[in-house]
């Protein structure tokens, strides 16, 4: 027997959508990803969307309370912006999470975002509302979390990986503030689907976390799979 996963589906068929959403720094990029790379699936880091509007809108200068502005910003995005490596810097999280707040601005995004899920042969979204507002039917939801703490000094290293020096405390602060703002929202806010399994990666390595996400997702193709 072939070790491919997609083997057991028919030509065409829709494999399998997984829907990764989580805080900052929880792992949830990473874990999406190596989802994406065992099941030889498309990959989409919503998050970049987000970054992207509040880039531009801080390139030109604009309010990013303005939610008119920051819409037609959304609706001008292209798949080739999401590319710059500007977007992973740390304000360009923290302009990402203004602009999320915008109701019309998530709206703009959402066509986008589900067009990708619902390709033919699935695909892999991580983000903040994937399992409860873009794909609500995904078979496969994870809800990936750790401790602020733990994902602090994550995202500490990783931004002095991409040569950004910030002192820990202040990582610490950023994780927190945006956690109330993304979890406080009206529009969309970050809470796990009723229907997500929850995975704790406080105490995980990379690898043991790669790997308890693929026996959830695992579990949740063979219901799907039975079902269909
Ligand atoms: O990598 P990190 O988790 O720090 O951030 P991200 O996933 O790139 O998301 C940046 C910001 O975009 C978040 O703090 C959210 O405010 C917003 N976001 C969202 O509202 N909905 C999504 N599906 C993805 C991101």
């Amino acid at each position: 027997m072939s070790d491919d996963p997609r083997e057991d589906t028919s030509e065409g068929e829709r494999f399998l959508v997984i829907a990764v959403d989580g805080p900052a720094a929880s792992g949830k990029g990473t874990i999406a990803a190596g989802l994406a790379r065992h099941y030889r699936l498309p990959a989409l880091d919503t998050g970049l969307l987000y970054r992207c509007v509040g880039v531009l809108m801080r390139k030109a200068g604009e309010d990013l309370d303005d939610e008119a502005v920051a819409t037609a910003a959304a609706a001008t995005l292209t798949a080739d912006q999401l590319e710059d490596p500007a977007l992973r810097t740390r304000a360009a999280g923290e302009l990402a999470s203004r602009v999320a707040v915008h109701p019309r601005v998530r709206a703009a995004l959402l066509e986008f975002q589900r067009t990708f899920a619902n390709q033919e042969g699935g695909a892999v979204l991580d983000g903040r509302d994937i399992g409860t507002v873009i794909v609500p039917d995904a078979p496969a939801k994870l809800y990936v979390t750790a401790t602020p703490e733990v994902r602090a000094d994550r995202r500490w290293k990783q931004l002095a990986g991409q040569g950004e020096a910030v002192a820990y405390e202040d990582v610490l602060a950023d994780i927190l503030k945006r956690d109330a703002r993304d979890g406080g929202r009206e529009a969309a806010p970050m809470r796990p689907a009723a229907d997500a399994v929850l995975l704790d990666t406080s105490e995980m390595t990379i690898e043991q976390a790669a790997d308890a996400a693929r026996r959830i997702v695992e579990a949740a193709r063979a219901r799907w799979l039975k079902a269909n």
